[in-house]
């Protein structure tokens, strides 16, 4: 059983993944953290996040391996734990530019696809592209406003950059990032954590 959670940006898909995971008894898989462990390696090496070539290579030389949990995923380079660095600002600023790179895609999707089921799978593109054989698919959304008061609480920017950012962010992320036609979409503006989980649990049951 694979159940995937696509959305906008923080528009609730770890929090609410995290929360179905924990009441289903599985593991959620965030995919997202792979394309920011890219980009977090890439700025470190001062590579040209435009050119996959490089980025490749660093990928191939230093394994990147996302450990998939129900409270919360963590992301290692060997011994190494990558987890923490991958929420900063200059990581959101370049993770859209390193997602549009189709190597880069098909390095993330290989890791999804080899992972032992059940598990919930959040990002863009788990219902449409990496899993379009899941058996429930949901879509959150929420308007940008609300989106960046809620990272507000997590980020040391004001809501208004935060908001700049988010919608930039969309755009870039556009191409990868839309309901599945099965896919049930979610306003998360009216509803809190809580309220979305239930809403796909009651789905799910
Ligand atoms: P994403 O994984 O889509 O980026 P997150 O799960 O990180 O989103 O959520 C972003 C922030 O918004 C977190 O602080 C989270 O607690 C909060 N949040 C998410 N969904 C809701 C909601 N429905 N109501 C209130 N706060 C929410
Ligand atoms: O929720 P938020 O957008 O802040 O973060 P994320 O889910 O960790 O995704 C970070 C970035 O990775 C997105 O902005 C996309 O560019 C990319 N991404 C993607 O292209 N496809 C996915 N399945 C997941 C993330």
């Amino acid at each position: 059983m694979i159940v995937t959670i696509d959305g906008v940006a923080a528009s609730g898909k770890s929090s609410v993944s995290s929360g179905v995971a924990q009441a289903l008894g599985v593991p959620y898989v965030s995919s997202g953290l792979l394309y920011r462990a890219a980009t977090l390696l890439g700025l470190e090496a001062s590579l040209d996040l435009h050119a996959a070539p490089h980025l490749l290579t660093l990928l191939g030389t230093h394994p990147v391996r996302l450990e998939p949990l129900a409270g919360g995923n963590r992301v290692w380079q060997g011994e190494r734990e990558l987890t923490d660095d991958l929420h900063s600002t200059r990581v959101d600023r370049g993770v859209s530019v390193v997602a549009a790179l189709p190597e880069v895609r098909e390095w993330v999707d290989a890791q999804l696809r080899a992972l032992p089921e059940p598990f919930v799978a959040e990002g863009r593109d788990m219902g449409t592209n990496v899993f379009p054989h899941a058996s429930h698919k949901f879509y959150l959304t929420a308007s940008a406003r609300i989106r960046a008061e809620r990272r507000a609480r997590e980020r040391p920017e004001d809501v208004p950059a935060i908001e700049a950012a988010l919608q930039r962010r969309d755009e870039l992320d556009t191409v990868q990032s839309a309901p599945a036609p099965d896919a049930l979409v979610i306003d998360t503006g009216p509803l809190d954590l809580q309220g979305v989980i239930d809403t796909i649990l009651t789905r799910l049951r």
